[in-house]
């Protein structure tokens, strides 16, 4: 295995499969499948989830909500995605633990960083909920602050597109995938990678991304492996 500890960022979106709004019960359970063959095969697995799929902080800022409040909301929104994966795994027969930047004792632990590790140490799958557990972060900005503070190897963004290009590869057909770039190369490509307080995050404490496409069965195995499916980026 190319990587021993890893923490992988899916987003909310990707969890509604083909359905409109909410949670797609054949996406969800796919996705545990494939974090239950990593974590078989020895890997520790820290898990961070969006919450685009039910509710963004930047929608209520249209309907005239503050953001602060639709900030919060969605990191409701990511609490139900983290129960709904946690439950998915678990019925796999693999042990997880939730942890929550916002307080919510009756559903899940605090996050602790210390015990977080001991998780992982033992086995157990660690969900990271309510992403930073301030407005004005995106859920990316919780990976990978979350993966540095557990010191993972790498974040493994899972997408619906199986890399970097150069142009959206879903309007430009001629667009041309990157398998490896540092982060100082996509920013001044200005590539929509991530956002920026989690891309400087990263960069500036080394920690690597793999971006690949977590739809396809097996890929997560591939990219844990070694294999170079997807775009690595680094410093
Ligand atoms: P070890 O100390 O390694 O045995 O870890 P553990 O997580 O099994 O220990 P603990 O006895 O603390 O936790 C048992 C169960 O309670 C686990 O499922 C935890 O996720 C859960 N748990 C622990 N603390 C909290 C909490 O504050 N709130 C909620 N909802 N669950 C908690």
């Amino acid at each position: 295995m190319k990587y021993k500890r890893i923490l992988l960022k899916l987003s909310g979106e990707a969890l509604m499969g083909d359905k409109q709004f909410g949670i797609d019960n054949n996406r969800l359970m796919q996705y545990a499948q494939e974090i239950k063959s990593v974590a078989e095969a020895g890997v520790q697995v820290a898990i961070v989830i969006g919450g685009g799929n039910i509710f963004r902080g930047v929608q209520a800022e249209e309907g005239g909500m503050d953001r602060t409040q639709g900030d919060y909301m969605g990191m409701l929104a990511t609490m139900i995605n983290s129960m709904a994966l946690q439950a998915a795994i678990e019925s796999l027969g693999i042990q997880t633990r939730l942890q929550s930047a916002i307080s919510m004792k009756e559903i899940a632990e605090p996050f602790i960083k210390r015990r977080a590790v001991r998780h992982l140490e033992k086995g157990r799958i660690v969900i990271f909920g309510a992403g930073t557990g301030n407005p004005f972060f995106t859920t990316d900005s919780a990976g990978a602050l979350r993966a540095i503070e557990i010191e993972a190897d790498v974040i493994l963004k899972g997408t619906r597109v199986d890399g970097i290009y150069d142009m959206d590869p879903e309007k430009n057909p001629n667009a041309v995938k990157f398998q490896q770039i540092t982060f100082d190369e996509a920013y001044a490509k200005g590539l929509n990678v991530m956002d920026m307080t989690a891309f400087t995050l990263c960069k500036e404490n080394k920690m690597d991304l793999v971006v690949f496409d977590m739809n396809q069965p097996g890929n997560l195995m591939k990219v844990v492996e070694g294999e170079s499916i997807g775009t690595t980026v680094e410093v």
